[in-house]
């Protein structure tokens, strides 16, 4: 039987290159998907995810949620820009492009916002739910503020987020926990028990130009679209944010949704305390509790990744896409 799960993204290249690993892998029917803000506003975010899914010739429900963070923006000292592009040759290059170069959707988002499907899908839910959340995790910090007893509706939840070793947005945080930290600790603090897919994990599971090119021989809609925001991740990574392999992009949500399937392309997965900082220069950072005798854990923790492993996830993955 497949299981349903249901996936919360910022689309955003690598969130568009995860929604199509999960539609393309046989062991995952995806049921809804969550926008949140993150890579681009909310409306961006929601109208890439649809226009994504109707070129893909699917009518997945598409549930827009909160355009902000929980409370970060009300103290807006803590707001600065955390956009990642880089010049080359006179032009500018985005990590994640505000609109995708896609048609317009053939279908609308649903009414009812992110956080109030949650609950009232989990409270009715008859089959275990399995969630992949790879943005700013502000929806469901939402909905388990509001109706906590759905924690134990929820199967898994997949979180992309957070680093140990590794920073990309501040010198301490990565964008999904700075974008938005109580959301964090409300989740962490719920029970969930999540596995985080860090940055630890995921800048050690990165693409090669060479590998990208394996899979443009599938040569379909989904394996060329996510190809050329692979290509473009790799130009923007090579000049702001250079990688251990030349030439090679990180795609750090793929990495979560693949570990739902495969959860051996995770490695030194490690039962930890996690709490987030919230305020200064270790605003989203993440505290494991390093005593002798540390609290009790809270989440499962990535600390490394199988990159070959993922790798060819993806390209066997990408390989099932058929047009309808
Ligand atoms: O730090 C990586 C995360 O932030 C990913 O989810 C990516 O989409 C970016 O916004
Ligand atoms: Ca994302």
């Amino acid at each position: 039987m497949k299981r349903k799960v249901i996936l919360d993204v910022d689309t955003g290249s690598d969130d568009a290159i995860a929604i199509m690993t999960a539609l393309l892998s046989p062991e995952i029917e995806v049921v809804a998907i969550c926008t949140v803000w993150g890579n681009t506003a909310l409306e961006n975010t929601t109208e890439n995810t649809l226009r994504l899914l109707s070129r893909m010739g699917l009518e997945i429900p598409v549930y827009a949620g909160v355009p902000t963070a929980l409370s970060k923006y009300l103290s807006p000292e803590r707001d600065v820009p955390a956009f990642i592009e880089a010049e080359i040759d006179g032009e500018v290059v985005k990590m994640h492009d505000d609109l995708f170069d896609l048609p317009a959707p053939h279908y609308a988002k649903e009414d009812l916002p992110a956080p109030f499907f949650y609950m009232d899908y989990l409270s009715e839910a008859e089959e275990p739910v399995d969630i992949v959340a790879v943005g700013p995790l502000t929806n469901l910090g939402f909905a388990l503020s509001l109706k906590p007893d759905i924690v134990s509706r929820i199967n898994s939840l997949t979180i992309m987020g957070g680093g140990y070793n590794v920073a990309n947005v501040t010198g301490s945080a990565e964008a999904n926990f700075w974008h938005d930290p109580e959301a964090v600790q409300i989740i962490l603090d719920s029970g969930v028990h999540p596995t985080i897919v860090p940055l630890d994990a995921t800048h050690k599971a990165i693409i090669t130009k060479e590998e990208i090119s394996k899979l443009r021989v599938s040569d379909n809609f989904c394996s060329n679209f996510a190809a050329d925001l692979m290509e473009q991740r790799v130009l923007v990574h090579s000049e702001v944010q250079p990688l251990y392999l030349p030439d090679s992009a990180t795609v750090h949500d793929a990495l979560a949704v693949a570990a739902l399937v495969d959860r051996e392309v995770l490695q030194d997965v490690r039962e930890v305390n996690l709490n987030i900082c919230f305020t200064g220069a270790g605003e989203g950072h993440c505290v494991i509790d390093r005593r002798e005798a540390p609290a009790e854990s809270n989440c499962s923790f990535a600390f490394s990744a199988d990159r070959e492993r993922f790798v060819n996830f993806l390209i066997e993955t990408f390989k099932n896409f058929k047009e309808r």
